[in-house]
């Protein structure tokens, strides 16, 4: 067994389609008049079979995640067959994580048994607030009623079920936030994926707040708004174990986690991405972003792989430490030195001293990680503890 046969595989399955667009998506997501579902299932097999034979490595998947676009608008046979493809080509280890998103409207809420029987057992509902005002500022095409409506019947279906929350939206004051927060915590989930409203390039909001509009609140309260989210949710048994996500014990994301972690996964399906270790850098793959063009290839070549780029060790270093940082756990440091060598050629030890100091960065059990001061400017600081020119390693 080779080193990279080792390290746990992921499969991202991307459904690029929706009801509507979102003012504040810039997900690769489109909408449709008409999807011919048949040519999707051959295409995602054909996909597939081209990736397991040349990146799989012979490894299991640990996890398969649906996204989107909104993926609970796929046929639950078009799931089923997929997930019977990524068994077939990869093979499903024992425990697999196997996620869907879903959006809260009654009529996906529906299928959330025929994607249980599927073979789906942890789902995530993009609720996006609890209230009808803050809907209908995300352009939202389902009510707070349909949301608990679908939260229930995801719990009933689905051992597993989180919730896609967004806060720092206009006008929501920080008690507003936090009475809605605490709302959510009733309904007794455990885990969920609480964002801020970031405006992305190429989105209704990145004009409209390019116009003058103000979509979202000052720096300050949006800190304030983290710090709270912070407190409440730690409070409540699910703290962050990434900056954004928050799970009880056992509970956390196992997809997720091989992102932040910089571990091997494999994307299909229209602009899906790949990352892989390789000898000697870090491996990434993308397909073509268009639907109709992602068809095309794919009967034509058996893939759809447009972009593939071949990180070297400081790119590779950089993705380790950036994503790394992000989990309440940090980088495990030992790990880091086996990986890619002496200490002082990943990381700019002066630096470090400098913010452990400053209380915004601290070693814990041999993991360096990021305090809750230090999470709040992880970018800034992230790049002063990339060494300017590493020494070889
Ligand atoms: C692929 S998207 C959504 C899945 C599903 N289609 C839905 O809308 O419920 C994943 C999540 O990203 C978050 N998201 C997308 N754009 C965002 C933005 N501009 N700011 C903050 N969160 C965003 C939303 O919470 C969303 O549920
Ligand atoms: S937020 Fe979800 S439903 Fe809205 S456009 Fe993006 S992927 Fe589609």
């Amino acid at each position: 067994m080779t080193a990279a046969t080792e390290t746990p595989l992921a499969l991202y399955i991307h459904w690029p389609f929706c009801r509507a667009k979102c003012p504040y998506c810039d997900f690769n997501s489109h909408v449709a008049q008409e999807i011919d579902h048949t040519r999707f299932a051959a295409a995602y097999r054909r996909e597939m079979a081209h990736m397991a034979a040349h990146y799989g490595d012979g490894r299991k998947l640990v996890s398969v995640f649906f996204g989107g676009g909104t993926p609970s608008l796929m046929p639950p046979s078009l799931v089923a067959g997929t997930l019977e493809d990524a068994d077939r080509y990869f093979g499903l280890s024992s425990d697999v994580e196997i996620s869907a998103e879903a959006n809260p409207t009654s009529s996906e809420a529906a299928m959330f048994e025929g994607f249980r029987a599927a073979g789906v057992n942890r789902i995530t509902l993009g609720v996006q607030s609890l209230r009808d005002v803050g809907l209908g500022f995300l352009g939202r095409e389902h009510s707070a009623a349909d949301a608990r409506a679908a939260i229930t019947a995801a719990r009933r279906s689905f051992s597993r079920a989180s919730i896609d929350l967004i806060y720092a939206r206009r006008d929501q004051t920080l008690a507003d936030w936090e009475a809605e927060l605490n709302e959510a915590l009733d309904l007794g989930l455990t885990h969920m994926s609480l964002y801020q409203l970031t405006i992305e390039q190429g989105t209704i909001f990145h004009t409209r707040s390019r116009r003058g509009e103000r979509l979202v609140p000052t720096d300050d309260l949006a800190a304030e708004m983290y710090e709270a989210t912070d407190d409440i949710m730690t409070g409540a048994g699910l703290p962050a174990y990434e900056i954004s996500n928050h799970a009880a014990t056992g509970e956390t994301c196992r997809h997720n986690l091989v992102y932040w972690r910089a571990q091997d996964w494999i994307g299909i399906g229209p602009g899906a991405h790949g990352r892989l270790n390789a000898p000697g850098g870090r491996l990434g793959l993308a397909t073509r972003r268009s639907p109709a063009a992602w068809l095309d290839a794919v009967e034509a070549n058996g893939h759809a792989i447009d972009i593939v780029t071949e990180d070297d060790r400081e790119a590779s270093v950089a993705e380790s430490l950036m994503m790394g940082m992000r989990l309440a756990d940090g980088v495990p440091l030992v790990a880091m030195d086996t990986r890619f060598g002496p200490r002082a050629s990943w990381l700019d030890e002066d630096a470090m001293a400098r913010y452990i100091a400053a209380d915004m960065l601290e070693i814990d059990r041999g993991n360096l990680r990021a305090t809750r001061a230090g999470r709040l400017l992880l970018d800034g600081m992230l790049a002063d503890l990339l060494p300017d020119h590493p020494p070889a390693g």
